[in-house]
């Protein structure tokens, strides 16, 4: 056995220089014994790969001292376990060297069995504190990442102005109402109000109305007691009342039932709550913010959308303007969700050059930034060099020739002229994201999706998606 972690034995004794490489290879060990210091600098900082992983280190030497040496391993940054041996009336240079940076000492005469558990002790020592700094770093490197993305990026005017407005009303009390076409940043913007306001340290609390069937969301909302409803088998607290003293993100408001406007502004207007099946009516301390990507006045002459809430929660408006309309945000963007991807999967960011940031900030982003950042995470799965050109990117999703998005009513599906076109948008994002999840593995993606391989291909090709390249 000789490919065990690497042992530099540095002793002036050839007779303990034998016995030490003879016993720590019979125990696996890979031993180089010299008798200079000089000789260990040399080896411990040599670049040819034969660097040991922990130095067993003579305090008297003949040519440069021990100490010496340990000062100049830890002075190059030599991080790795320096164990000392001390000789008859050395013990006390032995120790000082601890103090100055050694992982241990041993005393001659040298008893094997402590020479061998020193050095178990010291490797293990040095590989969890290795072990442990990886996952600093990594937690470091996650909460910044958590902390971005809670973050509006952006420069452009239009995005220092919501900024901006953001500050003003997170300072205030104040209903705000945030609208904005889907993937624009509503969900963002909320959170960053909740962030700026005196609230901060309160819960923030989302329930969205899109997402929760209609029986339920009275309950989701405002809690239920016991045996209201089948299926209400124990007293349960609403999202409202896990709001208190925070902010409660009512998303997605436009899609509530007619039925469910009553309730909220109900409990607004009463500032009190009720639970389902509950007697007593309790007061709450949330301050609400609400968004949609609906239009709420049209709604409300349609007469889906009570007049009377809508003034209730737009108390500050706040727009999110669509991407199309801040372009030059886009470049920003798209390295930032480069870098963060890179982060996630541990490589290196690709960089992407100027003409594709050109490219891209011409686009229309019917998707906003979200469709932005799904392109950014297949771009970089799918092109092969470690730069991004315009020729890599992928087709605009909007067929040419479809109608323009009608501003601003409408939201995400006025991007789509007909059905087809917006059933084959879908399908070009959705095939696209499962690519990417699979790496790039056809046989992989068309078993998630339940198709053929063959199928799969020629959907790839009709939309195309070139699923021939490797991914990078
Ligand atoms: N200005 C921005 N800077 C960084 N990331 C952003 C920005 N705007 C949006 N994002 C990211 O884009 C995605 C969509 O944002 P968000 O969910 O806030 O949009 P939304 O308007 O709530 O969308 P929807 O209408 O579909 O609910 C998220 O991943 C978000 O982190
Ligand atoms: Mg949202």
């Amino acid at each position: 056995m000789t490919d065990g972690p690497r042992i530099l034995v540095c002793d002036d004794e050839p007779g303990i220089r034998k016995t030490l490489s003879q016993i720590l290879s019979d125990e696996g060990y890979t031993v180089d014994a010299v008798g200079l210091g000089q000789d260990a600098l040399q080896h411990a900082l040599s670049e040819d790969g034969q660097r040991p992983e922990a130095i067993l280190l003579d305090v008297w030497l003949p040519d440069i001292d021990g100490l010496t040496v340990l000062d100049r391993l830890r002075g190059a940054g030599l991080g790795i376990p320096i164990v000392m041996i001390s000789g008859h009336g050395t013990v006390d240079t032995a120790v000082q060297a601890v103090k100055r940076g050694a992982d241990d000492f041993l005393e001659k005469p040298l008893s094997l069995e402590r020479v061998l558990l020193t050095l178990d002790k010291v490797l293990e020592r040095h590989r969890l504190a290795k072990e442990r700094d990886a996952l600093k770093r990594e937690l470091l490197s996650r909460t910044g990442e958590d902390a971005a993305r809670e973050t509006l990026l952006g420069t452009g005017a239009a995005m220092r102005r919501l900024l901006d407005e953001i500050a003003r009303a997170g300072a205030s009390e104040a209903r705000v109402l945030i609208t904005g076409e889907s993937g624009v940043g509503k969900e963002l913007a909320a959170r960053a109000l909740h962030r700026a306001s005196p609230r901060a340290a309160g819960p923030f609390v989302e329930v969205n109305g899109a997402a929760i069937p209609e029986e339920l969301i009275e309950s989701e909302l405002f809690g239920h007691m016991k045996g209201s409803f089948t299926g209400a088998v124990e007293d349960r607290k609403g999202k409202w009342e896990q709001a208190d003293g925070g902010t409660l993100f009512l998303d997605e408001i436009g899609d509530m039932s007619p039925r469910t406007q009553a309730k909220i502004l109900r409990a607004i207007q009463d500032g009190r709550i009720t639970r389902v099946g509950g007697a007593r009516a309790f007061a709450t301390d949330v301050r609400i913010v609400t968004a949609t990507n609906r239009d709420l006045p049209a709604m409300i002459r349609a007469g889906t959308f009570r007049e009377d809430l809508y003034f209730r929660l737009a108390v500050v408006p706040l727009v999110v303007p669509p991407l199309a309309e801040r372009p030059e945000d886009v470049p920003l963007l798209v390295t930032h969700f480069a870098e963060s991807l890179a982060r996630r999967r541990g490589r290196r960011a690709k960089a992407f050059e100027p003409e594709a940031l050109e490219a891209l900030a011409k686009r229309r982003w019917p998707g906003n930034v979200r469709e932005l950042q799904n392109l950014v995470e297949r771009v970089l799965l799918m092109s092969p060099g470690p730069v991004v050109r315009a020729a890599d990117l992928p087709p605009e999703d909007r067929p040419a020739g479809a109608r323009a998005p009608s501003q601003g009513t409408s939201g995400e599906f006025g991007a789509y002229a007909t059905l087809a076109d917006a059933r084959e948008a879908f399908e070009k994002r959705y095939l696209a994201r499962v690519l990417a999840d699979t790496k790039g593995n056809v046989s992989r993606a068309a078993e998630r999706l339940g198709l053929d391989r063959t199928t799969l291909h020629r959907k790839m090709k009709a939309l195309g998606l070139d699923g021939d390249r490797d991914p990078a």
